[in-house]
This record gives structure tokens, sequence and C-alpha cells, in this order.
């Protein structure tokens, strides 16, 4: 992985088509008329129709829709009583895991089969149903990207395909107005990670060739990291403590979304890796094993990304230093700081686990190729001496 030699000189990159903006959810109609999507489900869960945000998206909506309740994270046994009948499309309408269970019910509806037939990459074999997707949080980018996470049998595990990628995302900052506390800086968090992973992921002329769109990061994503991750840094903490802040919500819907537009095109990495492991040993949201993952993947990387992260933290205005390994430990504590004003917890041991999961967290991260391939460092067995200076 570390040859020298470029592997890919060629780009691609992939987005669905955006309104951006308050009110953006009343071109709802429009943007089903564009995909001539007459019949269309609905798919969303009780938590955001009980907030009222269902309603308010779905006032624009001239035709009647047929309403499809996920669970709060979808699975592979769900969607057994998916509507079949006179359904030409899919709006999604939700967090995170709701706009995954509309990927998954547009794919299910052309395609057929359960889930569980199209976990891994490139398993889906066709275009899927078209799909409008609206974000209801501000974090999690699946709006903007190719992959559901499901879980089987007890295992998160991705289904990435290009054909999953929404035809049409509306981002309303609008309807994130009412997000509690806790959700806004869990989902923030995880916006603010997807900015940085993918600003600072492996470049893609090192990246082998693959049939995912994880190029690695590149000219075209990473200038939307970097706006993202000014964004982010810049208001999340407003939105979390002040959420009537239209303009810190709008701040976060921009720059989640653009967070998502380009970690799914250039990749994740370290931190995500280490997350998802700690996501499946404790069972613990998204947000908050990112959050205790953050300064060791940031450590793990360090000798291989010191001057950006010192470029990052000068960009933020979070420290002055010339000395790039001063100015890199200033970005290092900065997310420490950052974590800590969102209530977020801030060590393995405050999730559950102890020196004895070491192995098992290991073994669980190394697995992880579709995030790892894309880490500025390449990494092997030794992330466990990092891994071990954090679990006491
Ligand atoms: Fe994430």
């Amino acid at each position: 992985m570390d040859d020298p030699t470029p592997a890919a000189a060629e780009l691609q990159f992939t987005t669905p088509d955006i309104t951006f903006g308050d009110g953006a959810t009343d071109r709802l109609d429009d943007a089903l008329g564009r995909l001539g999507v007459e019949r269309p489900l609905v798919v969303t869960d009780r938590g955001v129709d009980e907030a009222g945000v269902l309603d308010a998206v779905l006032d624009s909506l001239p035709m009647p829709a047929e309403t499809y309740y996920a669970t709060t994270e979808p699975s592979t046994g769900d969607f057994e009583d998916l509507p079949e009948q006179d359904i030409d499309g899919v709006v999604a309408v939700g967090g995170g895991s709701c706009l995954d269970s509309g990927k998954l019910a547009a794919l299910l509806l052309v395609h057929g089969g359960t889930p569980v037939d199209y976990v891994g990459v490139d398993a889906v074999p066709g275009p899927i149903a078209p799909l409008v997707a609206v974000p209801t949080t501000s974090g999690t980018g699946s709006q903007a990207t190719q992959t559901v996470v499901v879980t089987h049998e007890g295992i998160k595990r991705g289904i990435s395909d290009e054909y999953l990628r929404p035809d049409i995302t509306l981002v309303d900052p609008a309807v994130t107005i009412g997000l509690p506390p806790r959700v806004t800086a869990r989902s923030g968090f995880d916006a603010f990670v997807h900015a940085l992973e993918s600003l600072t992921g492996r470049d893609y002329r090192w990246v082998p060739d693959r049939a995912i769109t994880y190029q690695g990061a590149n000219p075209l994503s990473r200038p939307l990291s970097r706006r993202a991750l000014h964004l982010v840094h810049g208001s999340l903490e407003r939105a979390v403590f002040d959420g009537t802040n239209r303009d810190a919500r709008r701040a976060m819907s921009l720059g989640s979304h653009l967070a998502g537009v380009a970690f799914s095109n250039a990749g994740l990495g370290a931190i995500h890796a280490i997350a998802s492991t700690v996501g499946g040993m404790t069972g613990r949201p998204h947000g908050e094993c990112l959050a205790v993952s953050l300064r060791p993947g940031l450590e793990y990387n360090l000798p291989a990304r010191q001057r950006e992260y010192a470029a990052i933290g000068r960009g933020l205005g979070v420290t002055i230093h010339d000395d790039d390994e001063r100015a890199a430990r200033a970005f290092i504590d900065e997310g420490d700081r950052l974590r800590k004003s969102l209530g977020l917890p801030g060590s393995f041991a405050a999730l559950g686990l102890d020196a004895g999961d070491l192995d098992t967290m290991v073994k669980n991260t190394l697995v992880q190729e579709r995030r790892l391939v894309t880490n500025p460092r390449t990494v092997t067995e030794d992330v466990g001496d990092t891994l071990a200076r954090y679990l006491g």
C-alpha cells in the first residue's frame, strides 16, 4: 500500500442533485416530478413523525403517499412488510438510519430479496427505484452517499454500491431547528470527523483502483472537506447550545452535507475504523464511538500527517505556532476540547472497554479494509500500541 507508484491518475466525482436552503423541502413535488414519480412511498421513523418534522416536509406533496415506518436502525430482518403495490419511487425523511432504510426500500422494491443479499460492495444488480433524500439531522451525510449500514446477526455491515446514491437530496436547515442538543452533538461530531478524515486521507494517487468510489483525498474532494471542517468547527457548539440559532443550523446543514459528498468520494480512515470496532463491541451511538476514537486515531496518524494537522490547526485559528509539531498537537488538543464541550465521552473506559479488550479491538479494526485503504498511514498490528495507551 505504500508503493510510491501512483495507482490512479483518473478521478471521478459523484453527487446527487442538491437543493440547499431554508424551505428546500418545498421542492419535493418538483423533485418527484423530475424523476417521474407519481406514487411515492415515504420512508421515515416514528420519532421524525412525532417531532412534527414529517408533516412539515410532506406539506408540499400534492399526491397521497403511503408511509412506511422503519426501525430506528435498519437490520436485515426488516422490510418483510414493505408495501410494493403501486409504488414507483421513495422519499426518505429522517436521520442517517432512516435515509439508509429509504435506500434499502428503493433497492428491494426493484430487485426483491432481503438486505442480506446485497451486503458488501457492488452487489446491487442495477438501478434502484427513484429516490429523494431529505435529511432531518446534520451529521451522517447519508443523503449524499452510496452506502447503507445494516445490522445482520448483531453485526453492523455495509452495503456499498453507486446505485444506492439518492437521485435528489433536499437539504433544508429549517427542519433541524428543533433537534435536541444531544442528537445535534452526536451527529455534528460525526460530520466533523467526516470532514477531517476525508481532508487528511491518503492521496488518491496512492490508493489502488477499486470498484467502490472511495478514491482517497483528491483535488475535487479536498476543497469541500476543508469548507465542511470550517463550517462544522465554527458552528457545532452554537447549534448544540442554542438550537434555534438559524445561522448555526444553516452552517451545520451545509457543512455536514459537504462532508458527506466529500467522504463518499474520498473515503474515511482509522478514526472511523476504530469507532466502528467500538460500536460493534459496545452498541453505543456512532457519535460517541467517534468521540472516544478521535484522539487515538489522530495520534496514530500523526507521523504521516503532522504538517497537515498543523496547517488545519492554524487555519481554524486554534494555534499560531510556526512549529509543525506544536501546531499539530494544538489541533489534536482542540479536538478534545470540542468533544468535552459537547458533553461527549472521552475514553474507551467510559464506554465500558478495558485492557482485556485490546486484542479484539485490533482484530476488528484491521478487517475494515474499506476504511483503512484510504487512511494516510498504513494500518498494521502496531495500531495496538496506540490503542493500548488509551485502554488504561
Ligand atoms: Fe460517520
